[in-house]
């Protein structure tokens, strides 16, 4: 079994994000299990706490060491990804040395309800997850925009073009988890 875990960058109660993410979970194939990762509830990261690790920090570096690779489904917040999304990045990339991302196979999904589409918050993860050793599929890359148009009441996408698109994505990073 392959253990994908699914980052979602938005901690908003039933966020498109996360929804869209859900969506996602049903395009894998058998094998893989897919683990929703929680980053709510890491206190705002301080280098204080490499000498009195909180025990939220110990358990979400073993649940992420665990991964074999992990999926990003985030907003745009102000044209960077957001701000719980950085935190989590960064308990897990310390103390210096320890960086439990490192190696792990992703994938970006940005998302909004407007047409830009998260562009800036993708490029921006990018950036991190370069510097955190973290190998990430470059193409296709993935900009969902007007989110809420393709999200049924149930949160479901029943749209055949989205589907495929997104089905095309999932099969591309199953190769890239592959060949990693
Ligand atoms: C602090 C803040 C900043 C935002 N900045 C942007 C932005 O730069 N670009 C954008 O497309 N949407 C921006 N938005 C709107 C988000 O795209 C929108 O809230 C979206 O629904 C968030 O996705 P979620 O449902 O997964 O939380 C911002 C929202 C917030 C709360």
């Amino acid at each position: 079994m392959i253990k994908v875990g699914i980052v979602v960058g938005s901690i908003r109660e039933n966020s498109f994000s996360e929804q869209l993410a859900k969506n996602l979970v049903e395009l894998f194939p058998e094998g893989y299990d897919i683990e929703f990762i929680e980053i709510a509830n890491l206190p705002l990261y301080n280098q204080d706490s490499d000498e009195n690790v909180p025990e939220v920090y110990t358990a979400f570096r073993k649940t992420i060491k665990e991964l074999d690779a992990v999926v990003f489904v985030t907003p745009e917040h102000n044209r960077s990804f957001p701000a719980a999304l950085k935190n989590a990045l960064d308990v897990g990339s310390r103390p210096y040395g320890s960086n439990v991302w490192d190696g792990k196979p992703a994938l970006i999904v940005s998302q909004s309800p407007s047409n830009l589409s998260g562009f800036g918050a993708n490029h921006h993860l990018r950036q991190v997850l370069a510097f955190l050793n973290v190998p990430v599929v470059q193409q296709p890359e993935v900009y969902i925009a007007n989110v809420m148009d393709l999200l049924g009441e149930d949160g479901k996408i029943t749209n055949q073009d989205t589907i495929g698109f997104l089905q095309t994505i999932v099969d591309t990073y199953v190769d890239f988890i592959k060949k990693h």
